[in-house]
């Protein structure tokens, strides 16, 4: 998104320049039809943000429909400072007895990765770090109350070329597996945070490798493989941040016996966050379409990763993960 500044009127008809880092995107299929919008919505049009929707005001039903439609989840804004705003208008949606839980699963799930998009380009990680919180808050609290319903938060659409839509399943999964190994509540919130991050060194890969439709050279790869030294590096020059979000990026490409990256360590010497997003991550990689693959069912996944892939997973959580996928499976 381009960073360059635009002129907008102010309701007070002042003239007020602001950047288009003044906002954040937002799914329109988080907002309620026919119920007034407790913020501004704008929509960005051939370089500048237009005010759609005025604060007060209700999208009309016919209109609803349309708008969906047109929502590529590029195009729809509210200011920064009205973030509280819309996550506690989200938050109400939660509670609304008119939705079912696995509506709710979708609203989550929309609302958290638009704000994930925003915190993926935030070039302050310590920010995105502290911003991430509630939202990990948010997913461990619904699968409290849902649990019948996690296997909605996963995205039931292609994958895409971007981190986010992996980064938040991996999240939903590890979360799964935090749960079923018995993690207690502030362990499972580290652990959240921790998964939405672990690729968070992509951001130093270039773009052209990170998209580029098919198998990639062995230069590539090279480059592809330095992700999780350039991701301790960003999360070093953060303070405060825990050394188990440092390992779930540093050690996610290790391998329990041996052979993987950066450091070949093995066994335990691995820390637990990474091998939780060691085997989510696989999980989510084989289950979801990429440009050059076939998304495999998760049947079929789950066994390669028992029988082929065997030495690479800490064996006690691959036999945990198929509790958890049977759980998501039964929603
Ligand atoms: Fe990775
Ligand atoms: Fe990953």
């Amino acid at each position: 998104m381009s960073k360059k500044s635009i002129r907008q009127t102010a309701k007070d008809d002042t003239v007020k320049t602001m950047s288009t880092n003044d906002f954040f995107r937002i799914r329109l299929s988080t907002i309620r039809p026919l119920e007034p919008v407790p913020f501004d919505i704008f929509i960005f049009i051939d370089g500048k943000m237009i005010n759609y929707l005025k604060q007060g005001d209700a999208f009309k039903a016919d209109k609803v429909q349309a708008l969906h439609k047109k929502d590529t989840g590029e195009s729809f804004f509210v200011l920064n400072d009205k973030k509280q705003f819309y996550r506690d208008y989200v938050k109400s949606s939660m509670n609304s007895a008119l939705l079912s839980n696995n509506d709710k699963a979708a609203i989550l799930r929309e609302s958290s990765i638009a704000i994930l998009e925003d915190l993926f380009e935030n070039p302050d990680v310590g920010l995105a770090l502290a911003d991430s919180r509630p939202i990990v808050a948010d997913l461990i609290q619904f699968m409290d109350i849902a649990p019948e319903s996690i296997g909605n938060l996963i995205s039931l659409s292609g994958h895409d070329f971007y981190t986010y839509n992996h980064s938040f399943d991996v999240s939903i999964y590890s979360l799964g597996l935090g749960q079923a190994l018995g993690f207690d509540k502030k362990t499972l919130e580290e652990l959240g945070q921790s998964s939405l991050f672990h690729d968070v060194g992509k951001r130093n890969v270039s773009i052209e490798i990170l998209c580029k439709k098919g198998p990639l050279d062995e230069k590539e790869w090279a480059e592809m493989r330095m992700h999780p030294q350039f991701g301790l590096k960003i999360l070093n020059e953060q303070p405060s941040i825990s050394e188990a979000i440092k390992a779930a990026c540093y050690e996610h490409h290790e391998s329990w016996s041996g052979g993987g990256y950066p450091q070949d360590l093995s066994g335990p010497e691995i820390h637990p966050f990474g091998r939780i997003v060691a085997l989510t991550d696989t999980y989510d990689a084989m289950t979801t379409q990429r440009s050059y693959n076939v998304p495999m069912k998760p049947a079929e996944a789950l066994n390669m990763m028992k029988n082929k892939l065997s030495g690479r997973f800490d064996p006690e959580m691959l036999k945990a993960m198929y509790s958890v996928l049977f759980k998501m499976k039964a929603s």
